[in-house]
């Protein structure tokens, strides 16, 4: 029997605080002697980091941005995700295709039904064998209203090209992600990432813990070890 990796995804407009907790959480696994591959998107491969230079700063149109993202994905997938799912691991990537739905979908404006071909074709496997067709196991989408996560940008680095979106843009990346979430309601989990950094991670614990995949008390480790 092959071995049974679990591939969880991480997702949010930009400034939802998601990434801070991913390294928290990859040690956490890896106290439970599990192997952890954390990765993102898009990258995650040195061809699709270099797809990710593109898409964060040359102009496009949204067909184009779509086209790259997934191309990006489609190196990730062969090279990065299902070798490390095959020989059983716990993959942790920040970002995946509901970001595409959210941003290129819901933020753009582009075609749902496009980026579901697109999505089908990129994700039925190595052999593009449709019944393959590779789903995060889990999601957890690191949820807060827009204004919120412009607060906690403003001091950050030179935004790039969807950093320095509107308010008004990520109000619609945060609508594509609640109907991504109400089509796939067992694998999202939405955690409230308007709290503090330490409820935020006892939330997301919380879920791993209602699984079965860690231990309860793991959120006291994480909570002080940030
Ligand atoms: P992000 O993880 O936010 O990188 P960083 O934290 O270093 O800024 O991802 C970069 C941007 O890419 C983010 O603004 C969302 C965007 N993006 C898409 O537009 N479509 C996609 O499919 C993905 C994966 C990301």
């Amino acid at each position: 029997m092959e071995p049974a990796g679990r591939f969880i995804t991480f997702e949010g407009i930009d400034g939802a605080g998601k990434s801070s907790h991913i390294d928290t959480l990859a040690a956490a696994f890896r106290r439970l002697g599990e192997t952890v591959t954390v990765t993102r998107e898009p990258g995650g491969t040195p061809l699709a980091e270099k797809i990710r230079a593109l898409l964060l700063n040359d102009a496009m149109d949204a067909l184009t941005e779509s086209l790259l993202v997934f191309a990006g994905r489609r190196d990730h997938l062969r090279c990065v995700i299902e070798p490390a799912l095959a020989r059983g691991e716990v993959v942790l990537c920040d970002r995946f295709t509901d970001a595409t739905f959210a941003y290129q979908g819901g933020g753009r404006g582009f075609d749902a039904k496009v980026l579901s071909i697109l999505e089908r074709i990129t994700q039925s496997g190595i052999a593009l064998e449709p019944e393959k067709m590779r789903d995060p196991d889990l999601t957890i989408w690191f949820d807060l209203p827009p204004e919120m996560a412009a607060a906690r940008l403003a001091d950050a680095r030179a935004p790039d090209r969807f950093e320095s979106q509107p308010a008004e843009f990520f109000g619609r990346v945060r609508q594509g992600y609640a109907e991504r979430a109400s089509a796939a309601p067992q694998r999202f989990v939405r955690l409230d990432a308007g709290q503090p950094r330490d409820a935020v991670w006892s939330q997301l614990t919380g879920s791993l813990v209602q699984r079965g995949w860690l231990q309860a008390g793991t959120s006291d480790v994480g909570a002080s070890a940030s």
